[in-house]
This record gives C-alpha cells, sequence and structure tokens, in this order.
C-alpha cells in the first residue's frame, strides 16, 4: 500500500492546459468545466497523480491508461483489477492511495462548523454522544475524524451515499484499532488517522490488515514533471 499527498499551489493555463492534453476527454471536459480555478487543480493533479503512480508501478504508457467508474462512480484501472485506488480532496490536498484490496482515503480540511447539528443529522447517536463527551477543546477534531473515516469506509467500498452514514457506526474505543459495525457485526476493515497538517484530516479504510504509516508527499512541480517526461517515453 502507498499513500500520496500533494500539496497544491496555482498552476498556469498554459500548464493546466497542457495536463488537460494528456487525460482522457471525458475527465478534460469535466475539469474545463470547474468555474473554480483550484477544483480545476485540485481535480487535475489527482488524474496526474495516479497516473504518475500507474505508469511508474505497471510500465504502462500514458495513452494505453484506461479508467472506468462503478455504477457508483467510484473510478478503477481498467484490466487491472489488482490496482486498487481512491482520490479524494480538499482544500489545499490532493490525496491518492493505492493497494492491491479496495482501499478508501478522505481528506478534509478542518472548518469551524456547527458540529453537533451535523452529527445528530448525519452521524448515529453513539459517534454524536461520542464527540460531546470529549473535551470542548477536541470537539471539533473529534468530529472530523469520524467524518473523515466514515468517508473512507464509504469510498472504500465503493457505493458512495446510497450507504446512508447513519447505517454503520465507528467503534473509536480501542484507539489504535478503529472498526465499523455494519448490521450489529464487525467488519473486516482497517483504518488509520493521519494529521498531515494542522487544519486537515485524513482517514484511510483498507481491507487489507495493515495499513502504511507513511504518507509519500510529493512537491505540485516534481509531479507534473515527472509525469510530463514519462509521458515523453
Ligand atoms: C463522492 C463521495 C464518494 C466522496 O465525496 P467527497 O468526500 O466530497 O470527495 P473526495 O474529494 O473525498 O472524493 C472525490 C473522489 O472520490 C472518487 N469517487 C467518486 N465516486 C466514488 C465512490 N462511489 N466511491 C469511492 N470513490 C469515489 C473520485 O476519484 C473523486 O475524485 P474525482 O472526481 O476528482 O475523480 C461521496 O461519499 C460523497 O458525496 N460524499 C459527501 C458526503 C457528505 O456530504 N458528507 C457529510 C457528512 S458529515
Amino acid at each position: 500500500m502507498e499513500i500520496y499527498a500533494v500539496r497544491i499551489y496555482d498552476l498556469s493555463e498554459e500548464r493546466l492546459t497542457e495536463l488537460c492534453s494528456l487525460i482522457n476527454l471525458e475527465k478534460k471536459n469535466k475539469i474545463e468545466r470547474f468555474v473554480n480555478k483550484k477544483d480545476k487543480i485540485r481535480a487535475i493533479i489527482g488524474e496526474t497523480l495516479i497516473r504518475m503512480i500507474v505508469i511508474e508501478n505497471l510500465k504502462l504508457s500514458n495513452k494505453y491508461i484506461s479508467f472506468d467508474k462503478n455504477q457508483y462512480g467510484k473510478p478503477y484501472l481498467k484490466d487491472y483489477p489488482n490496482i486498487n485506488f481512491n482520490i479524494s480532496h480538499s482544500g489545499d490536498y490532493v490525496l491518492c492511495a493505492v493497494d492491491d484490496s479496495p482501499i478508501g482515503v478522505d481528506v478534509e480540511e478542518v472548518k469551524d462548523i456547527k458540529y453537533e447539528e451535523i452529527a445528530k443529522s448525519f452521524f448515529t447517536t453513539k459517534e454524536s454522544e461520542y464527540i460531546i463527551s470529549q473535551d470542548l477543546k477536541i470537539q471539533l477534531d473529534k468530529f472530523y475524524e469520524i467524518w473523515t473515516l466514515k468517508e473512507s469506509y464509504i469510498k472504500c467500498c465503493g457505493q458512495g451515499l446510497s450507504i446512508p452514514l447513519k447505517s454503520f457506526y465507528l467503534d473509536l474505543d480501542q484507539r489504535e484499532n478503529i472498526k465499523v459495525v455494519s448490521n450489529d457485526k464487525y467488519t473486516e476493515h482497517t483504518f488509520k488517522v493521519f494529521n498531515i497538517e494542522l487544519g486537515y484530516k485524513v482517514a484511510v479504510c483498507s481491507l487489507n490488515k495493515e495499513i502504511s504509516n507513511n504518507i509519500v508527499r510529493l512537491d505540485q512541480n516534481y509531479l507534473i514533471n515527472k509525469f510530463t517526461e514519462l509521458c515523453l517515453k
């Protein structure tokens, strides 16, 4: 398993156009439709990241990389069922986790929100109670921890919000052994929370027993240069 993180910064229109010319038409059109430049950057960096990983690991030429989506929109690499990946973006971060089993990753920028109300609406009673039972100073942090963990689980399963967030709960009592309970049973999934930077929360969910302890950080320019270089080979 590898987990990659890129901290994004501005990208020139020329660079953006160049990168968009190296991806498939559907994704290119989607990115071009975004009004917000940061949405464009997050999406193209996610795409560049997974393409670079695939080229390097499978020695596959960029033009032969083909993605498809399951019925809930989870992208996967066509013809390579043993490569599982998942992308997440929020604020200034883009993350991509790659593994030989289903994987889900979620990054969230921590914002000063009314977490109590949101938790009541979207989380189970146990999870909401867990948050408000914590010291006031860390309640927002705990809220985001549960949010990213729940999202990482949904994203690992690949079924999006067709799995209602209230239909399963996180057993957070054993700090190092977070588990999901669904239909009164523990599932096989394993979890890890990362504090990549103050103001961000990351969670990874996997069907493998072990989750990597490391996040590989790549500089945006390094990634773009490496990817365009690999495309020329
Ligand atoms: C789409 C969803 C899977 C994740 O959305 P998100 O957390 O807003 O976005 P993220 O940045 O983490 O993930 C987006 C990426 O996940 C991937 N993705 C899309 N559908 C997916 C699915 N069904 N399963 C797993 N991954 C999926 C894509 O790669 C997408 O990136 P791309 O569009 O650039 O290719 C879905 O769970 C969702 O809509 N969540 C929002 C739920 C919410 O509002 N929760 C509040 C509770 S407090």
